[in-house]
């Protein structure tokens, strides 16, 4: 770490214990943030210790959506957010008129939003689920019911496969998960014959096909920590790959590369890499930027959110 990131390091433990505030960091946030943050995590932990935290102060590092349901879940504290530009390309796979206008033609239905949606969205829907808990919620829907669920189209089909439940799907799509390449795996495969592949459900039916498991980022951690394979091969944002580093030192843990990417193997969300450490201290400091949300949305947008929180 060079002086000016162990300043910064410094400067940012020191402001959150004089204002009381808690840094949540999702795991695919730059190292050093998740090194500073007092809880890393996935979309659902991290929703978890929002509710939790007597912190005044949420900073979340993550991007827009997550942040946004800290303060769903906190209307009476101050969110922040290091960069409102940290957006989600799945989130964004419709416009906000679209997704309403999608929910209404399939009013009949019970509506499910995954978590990387709009408050907006949320409102509208029946259940929220986030990766680790998406089956159950779906399972718990009475059978004669029919679902619609957005807006993660890879997401809907791994989950009408797992729980044998059909649902109208929207057809978005992360453009980090789904751009993993097949052919590039293949090669991974035969160079590490007894890797475990691992993916995230947000990757494509290709990919998901080919995984020895699937799991939210949480998981796909647990198992590689847990499971007594040496070489594994992940699908999923190379952030993840400190936590894995720090839990199993002794494996060798590779991530799966994109179809475009012939450099560095990685695959990284430019989304959640608009954060950085520098960032995180001005905002600290400043107290800004700062998520802001309409009541009446965010009293709405609570009712799944909390019942997927009771289910889960
Ligand atoms: P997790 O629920 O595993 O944190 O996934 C969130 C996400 O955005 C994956 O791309
Ligand atoms: Fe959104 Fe994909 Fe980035 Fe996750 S990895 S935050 S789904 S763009």
């Amino acid at each position: 770490m060079n002086d000016r990131k162990r300043w910064l390091t410094e400067q940012i433990d020191q402001l959150r214990r004089k204002k009381n505030a808690v840094i949540l960091a999702h795991y695919y946030q730059n190292q050093e943030i998740q090194d500073v943050a007092d809880f890393v995590g996935d979309s659902l932990d991290l929703s978890r210790k929002a509710v939790e935290t007597s912190a005044e102060i949420i900073v979340f590092a993550g991007v827009h959506f997550m942040a946004e349901t800290a303060k769903i879940l906190n209307p009476d504290k101050k969110v922040l957010l290091p960069d409102l530009e940290a957006g989600c390309s799945l989130a964004d796979s419709g416009s906000t008129f679209d997704y309403k206008i999608f929910l209404e033609l399939h009013s009949d239905c019970v509506s499910v939003a995954y978590i990387n949606s709009s408050a907006e969205i949320k409102a509208q829907c029946d259940y929220v689920c986030t990766s680790s808990n998406a089956a159950k919620i779906i399972q718990s829907i009475p059978e004669n019911r029919k679902i619609v669920f957005l807006p993660d189209k890879n997401l809907g089909k791994y989950l009408i496969q797992k729980t044998g439940r059909e649902m109208i799907l929207w057809d978005g799509a992360c453009a980090v998960h789904e751009a993993f390449s097949v052919s590039k795996l293949m090669s991974l495969v035969l160079a590490f014959p007894k890797a475990k592949i691992l993916a995230h459900p947000e990757s494509s039916p290709a990919i998901l096909r080919l995984a020895n498991f699937v799991g939210s980022t949480s998981a796909l951690l647990r198992y590689v920590t847990e499971n007594e394979s040496e070489e594994f091969l992940i699908g999923t944002e190379a952030g993840i790959l400190h936590q894995m580093h720090l839990a199993a030192p002794n494996k060798t843990i590779i991530p799966i590369p994109t179809e475009e990417d012939n450099t560095c193997a990685c695959s990284e969300c430019a989304f959640m890499k608009v954060n950085t450490l520098e960032k995180l201290y001005q905002c600290l400091l400043h107290e800004s930027p700062e998520i802001t949300l309409d009541p009446e949305i965010g009293r709405k947008a609570l009712k799944p959110i909390q019942r997927m929180l009771d289910l889960a």
